[in-house]
Parts: C-alpha cells; sequence; structure tokens
C-alpha cells in the first residue's frame, strides 16, 4: 500500500510517499481502507519532533481516519473486553439529545465496542498509522458514521469536534452565562468552539482571528465580537471598536504583570469586565495576556501551543486572582470509550440539526501531505484538511 512515511524529523519535504505492506489486524483491532485521513495542526509538530509524545522513526503518522472496514482481527482472549478499555465512572448517561452533564457524568453505557463488519463506514482515532491506503484502529477507538453524514464531516467531528466538545464540558465547566473568548475562532476547533459556545450555555462570545477575513468568519459562526489576537501593541485593523469600547482600561492601568494590548481588548470587548472563560491554543503572549483579562473563578484551557513559545507561571500569580489553569490533551480520552462514544453522538446529532456546520478547509492527494502541512503552517488553511489516498 502507498503510506506517507517519516524516516527523519524536520520541514514537510521530510513527508515522503513509500510503498508499505498492509498492516494486519491484531485482537480487538479492525483494518480500514482509508478514504479519507484527517490532517491535524498537532501533526506538523510530530514532523519536527516537536509534539508532546514523541514517535520513534520511522513512523506514518496520522491520527485519524474515516473509510471502510476492510476486515476484523481475531476475537480478544479473556473477557472479550477490547484492550485498554476499563470501566470507569459511572452517572448520568449523556444521550445525544438529552440535558449535558459536567465531567462528574460520564455514561457507563456502550464500554464495549460494537462488534464491525466488513463495508461498514467508519471513523477511528490512531496513534499513529493514518496517511496510508489502509490503517489499523482499535476497535474501542472505532465508531460508525452516521447515514447521510460525509467521510469529511465526520473527521471534521471527530479529534476537533471531541476536543470542542470537552474543552466547554470537561475542561472549562462552562456555566450558564459565561463570558467566554474563543481564541483561533476560525479555525478548525475554533470554528467548532464558536457555533457550540451559545447552545452549550455561553453568554457573551468573544472571538479572536488573525485576519479581517477570519474574524467576519467567526462572527458569522455565532460570535458577539471579533477581536486582533496580537499582543504586541500594535494597532491592528478591528481593533479600534474594542480599544475605545466601554471598560477600556486607563493607560497606565497596571492590573496584572502578564496584561498586554490583548488582555485590553478583550477586556474591552466583554463591556468592561474581565471575562469567566478562554480557550487557547496559542500559547506563548496569547496565553499570558489573556491569563490575565481572567476574572476570579475564571478559568483559562491551554489545549495548543501554536506559537511553541512556552509561558512560566507561580502559584502565587493563580491564587492572588483566583484564576484556574487547566490543560487539555484528547490523547486522556483515547482508553475512555465512555468519553468519546456520547460526546460524538451528540456531536453528529448537533449536526444533523443544522446547529453544527463543520468546516472543511480541503482535500489534499495522499502524495501532497507535504504541500498540506506547508499550507496548514503558513496559517493559510481554514477549516478541516483531508489527505485522499485514492488520489
Ligand atoms: N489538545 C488537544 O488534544 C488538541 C486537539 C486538537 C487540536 N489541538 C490544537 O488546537 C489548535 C488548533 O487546531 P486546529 O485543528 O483547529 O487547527 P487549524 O484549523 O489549522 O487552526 C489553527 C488556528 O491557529 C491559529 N494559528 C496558526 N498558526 C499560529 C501561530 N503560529 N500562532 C498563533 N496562532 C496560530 C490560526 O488562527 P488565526 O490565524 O486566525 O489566529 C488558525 O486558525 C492547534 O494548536 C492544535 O495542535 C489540540
Amino acid at each position: 500500500m502507498r503510506a506517507v512515511q517519516l524516516t527523519e524529523f524536520g520541514g514537510p519535504e521530510a513527508l515522503r510517499v513509500v510503498e508499505l505492506p498492509v498492516p494486519e489486524p491484531g485482537p480487538g483491532e479492525v483494518l480500514i481502507r482509508v478514504a479519507r485521513a484527517g490532517l491535524n495542526f498537532g501533526d506538523t509538530h510530530q514532523r519536527r519532533n516537536q509534539y508532546i509524545a514523541k514517535h520513534a522513526l520511522p513512523v506514518v503518522l496520522g491520527g485519524e481516519v474515516a473509510g471502510v472496514v476492510e476486515r476484523v482481527g481475531p476475537p480478544m482472549q479473556g473477557s472479550g473486553r477490547s484492550a485498554g478499555q476499563r470501566l470507569h465512572r459511572a452517572g448520568t448517561a449523556e444521550g445525544s439529545t438529552g440535558p449535558l452533564q459536567g465531567s462528574s457524568g460520564y455514561a457507563a453505557q456502550s464500554l464495549h465496542p460494537p462488534e464491525f463488519e466488513a463495508g461498514e463506514r467508519v471513523i477511528a482515532l490512531l496513534r499513529t498509522g493514518g496517511y496510508a491506503e489502509y490503517a489499523v484502529a482499535p476497535a474501542a477507538r472505532t465508531f460508525r458514521i452516521p447515514d447521510g453524514v460525509s467521510d469529511d464531516d465526520a473527521l471534521a467531528l471527530l479529534i476537533q469536534g471531541l476536543t470542542a466538545w470537552h474543552l466547554w464540558r470537561t475542561s472549562a465547566h462552562l456555566a450558564e452565562g459565561d463570558s467566554v473568548v474563543v481564541h483561533s475562532a476560525a479555525g478548525g476547533v475554533g470554528s467548532l468552539l464558536t457555533q457550540l459556545a451559545k447552545p452549550m450555555g455561553a453568554g457573551r462570545v468573544i472571538a479572536t482571528a488573525g485576519s479581517e477575513e477570519r474574524r467576519a468568519k467567526a462572527l458569522e459562526l455565532g460570535a458577539d465580537v471579533a477581536v486582533d489576537p496580537g499582543t504586541d501593541g500594535d494597532e491592528m485593523p478591528g481593533d479600534e471598536a474594542a480599544a475605545d469600547g466601554p471598560g477600556a482600561p486607563a493607560a497606565g492601568d497596571q492590573r496584572d504583570p502578564n496584561a498586554g494590548p490583548l488582555t485590553e481588548r478583550l477586556i474591552a470587548a466583554n463591556d468592561g469586565a474581565p471575562v469567566d472563560v478562554v480557550l487557547d491554543a496559542a500559547g506563548g503572549a496569547v496565553f499570558a495576556q489573556s491569563l490575565a483579562a481572567l476574572a476570579p473563578f475564571g478559568r483559562i484551557v491551554a489545549y495548543g501551543n501554536s506559537t511553541r513559545e512556552k509561558v512560566a507561571l507561580t502559584n502565587g500569580e493563580l491564587l492572588k486572582e483566583s484564576r484556574a489553569v487547566v490543560g487539555f490533551w484528547l490523547m486522556h480520552l483515547l482508553d475512555r470509550r465512555d468519553m468519546l462514544e456520547a460526546p460524538l453522538a451528540d456531536l453528529f446529532a448537533r449536526a444533523a440539526r443544522g446547529e453544527l456546520r463543520p468546516r472543511l478547509g480541503g482535500t489534499y492527494p495522499l502524495a501532497d501531505a507535504a504541500r498540506a502541512h506547508e499550507d496548514l503552517e503558513a496559517r493559510r488553511t481554514t477549516g478541516k484538511l483531508t489527505l485522499d489516498p485514492a488520489d
């Protein structure tokens, strides 16, 4: 089969098309003929060996696929339960249409993956191996695609959708009426976060995006206001209303050592009040200046580090302002089918109701994976990118 392999870490050119044997599904696994492989910003970190989880080389990148079950592996020995599955907190079942619960209420339902059959359309979460014509996935991380949902839409709701869902529910503990900041609001995760914010209970929704066009997109997606995420003090197009708006802090107001122009812009965009929740994937100064915009008992969730800049924090800074910093990494859900299945069903149901429209950014031939990585890193893309192994 054709696959895109990384034999050394580096730039996009390190991604090379090679011929590899079709992998064999082991016990509790399924072999999927890949129709679409999802691309994620995190893949670019992996390619540079700057990801939180390190990979041994050679490696085929790709953490999610949509396709058709080709073959099912032999049954698991013993309990019949797939490897890595555990029973977790029992609680209120979280159905696709019922009221949504917080992290204390994950369903104790469907912990056993369904028995898949050859020919079924599925999506699957992988650790690696997606950029290929065939991929092996644990049945526990494989899910049927509902009729009427395209492979691309299903993929746009998998990693990005589950991330958005859990950011609001599990990590930010979104409460009714909370004022929220969604950074990178025109991106894959950001556009889903923006669309889900009000249906999930948010009050004022403040989006940030790096261009006027992307800010307009964020407003279309449901944000009340969209501002520039710039942190360096240069006034940028689109800033004027927020910077001069009601509650803009007086010059020289030293509230917080982390405060900066973005802090001021976010507070001004919230009619002069500090905000309850910030969701940040940029890191660096965006993170630090957003932290300074939080109200007491406000929460900032760090779920990405696009800027590749680190931030140092002291416990004193947190306690002095009663602020919470929360991290989120989808990897911790991989062995939690109870935290995957119901949220995914909820996302599909919201998409079917038209509440959620996954944004698609384009499909590249498998052999053009390097070009797709270049476009992602250059911030040229909006929405979900996929690879087509048949092209
Ligand atoms: N924690 C997790 O489990 C998890 C899961 C999925 C994704 N993520 C992370 O979430 C982030 C967004 O992912 P995505 O799939 O939505 O990607 P995406 O669609 O490519 O969007 C990325 C967004 O980040 C912004 N961006 C790109 N490069 C940047 C840079 N150098 N500095 C600051 N902002 C930059 C851009 O927004 P503007 O140009 O409009 O500002 C862009 O809209 C990534 O950092 C990704 O690694 C984390």
